[in-house]
Parts: structure tokens; C-alpha cells; sequence
């Protein structure tokens, strides 16, 4: 499902978007609230990418590639996860260059995926941010998510345990 946003276009991640996610996934300062360090091993962004395509194929997640509309570049990815049909929840994640921070292009683009969200019967998002991801915090704050939980030493990062918040909003 292709996605259209103002400055944005959404499109279901491939393989070849490995390229671009590299170099953010690099990034510790893009990682710095992420479950795991630094990602600089290709084999193992090419890895997530295809569990990745394996879930869409699944029908239990879309993740897409956003890009600048009009044959700009790159800048993040975004997605539903871990959607469950049952309960009509879902996760939602993003991520983005260090370049696109700052200039709405976040809140635009989840904005869209949380529209398309709703047209696919989904009636609950949640989301995860360790403590201190203030920018993700305003973010889904500025989305209209509300802050339902905090979750002591909820994640192991490499050896690390980290606090985490629970956000979540119904459709
Ligand atoms: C989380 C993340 C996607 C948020 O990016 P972001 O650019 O801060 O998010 P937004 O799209 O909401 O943009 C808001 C900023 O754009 C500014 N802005 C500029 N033009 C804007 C516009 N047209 N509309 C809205 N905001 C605009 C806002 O003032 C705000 O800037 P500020 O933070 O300096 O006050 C990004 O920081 C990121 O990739 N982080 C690392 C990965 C990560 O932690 N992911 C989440 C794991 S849970």
C-alpha cells in the first residue's frame, strides 16, 4: 500500500532500501534510544529487511520506506508491526536520518499510517520508547497518544536495562 503525505511518499520496504537504513542504523546517535546498539553489519540490516518482508507477506505488519515526493531522497521508515487481527491492534515505529529530524516529517508521515490504520479496521496503536526518547515522546504526544505505563528494566541492551514507557491510542 503506497502511501501520500504532503512533502512524503510511503512505500512498502524492500531489500534494496538496505542502502539507506544502513547508514541511520549506524548512526549512534539515531540508535541512542533503540533496543540494540549501533547496527553496522550489512548482513544483519539485510536480515531485519527481510523478517520484515516476511511479516507483510504474513499479513501481520507493513513497514515503508518514506521518501521525499517527486524523486527527493530517503528518510526514514516507518511501520505497523505486530498487528493482531483479533484484538485490531497494532504497534507502531518509526525511524529517520539525523538530515530529516526536525521538520515534521515524523508526525506527517505517521499522521497517514495512522489514517490508513484506521481504514484497515485497526482499532488500537500502541508504542514503546525508552525513557529519555524525548523527541519519539512529543512525537506520539503530538499524535494524541497518552502515556499508559512505564515499564522498569523492560529491555536488555547489551547487557544494559533500560526503562521503558507505554503509549497507546484507540481509533
Ligand atoms: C523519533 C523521530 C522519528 C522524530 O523525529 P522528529 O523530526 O523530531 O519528529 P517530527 O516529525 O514530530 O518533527 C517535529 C519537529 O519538526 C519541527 N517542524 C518543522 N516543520 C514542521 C512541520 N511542517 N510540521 C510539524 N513540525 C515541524 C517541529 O518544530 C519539531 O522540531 P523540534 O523537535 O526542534 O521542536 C526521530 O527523532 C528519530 O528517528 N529518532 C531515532 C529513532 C527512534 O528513536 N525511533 C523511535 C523508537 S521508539
Amino acid at each position: 500500500m503506497i502511501l501520500e503525505t504532503e512533502r512524503l511518499t510511503l512505500t512498502p520496504i524492500t531489500a534494496e532500501d538496505r542502502a539507506f537504513l544502513y547508514p541511520i542504523m549506524a548512526d549512534p546517535e539515531v540508535m541512542a534510544h533503540w533496543d540494540s546498539d549501533v547496527i553496522d553489519d550489512p548482513d544483519v540490516i539485510d536480515a531485519i529487511l527481510e523478517g520484515q518482508i516476511q511479516s507483510m507477506g504474513d499479513g501481520i505488519a507493513w513497514y515503508w520506506s518514506m521518501r521525499l515526493t517527486g524523486g527527493g531522497g530517503f528518510v526514514g521508515s516507518c511501520d505497523l508491526s505486530d498487528i493482531d487481527w483479533r484484538h485490531h491492534r497494532a504497534e507502531v515505529g518509526f525511524i529517520m536520518g539525523k538530515d530529516a529530524w526536525g521538520q515534521g516529517y515524523a508526525i506527517e508521515a505517521m499522521r497517514a499510517v495512522m489514517a490508513f490504520a484506521a481504514s484497515q479496521g485497526l482499532k488500537r496503536l500502541w508504542a514503546r520508547t525508552h525513557v529519555g526518547n524525548t523527541r519519539s515522546d512529543n512525537l506520539l504526544q503530538k499524535l494524541g497518544f497518552e502515556a499508559e505505563g512505564y515499564m522498569r528494566g523492560h529491555i536488555d541492551r547489551d547487557g544494559e536495562r533500560r526503562d521503558v514507557r507505554l503509549w497507546g491510542m484507540l481509533l
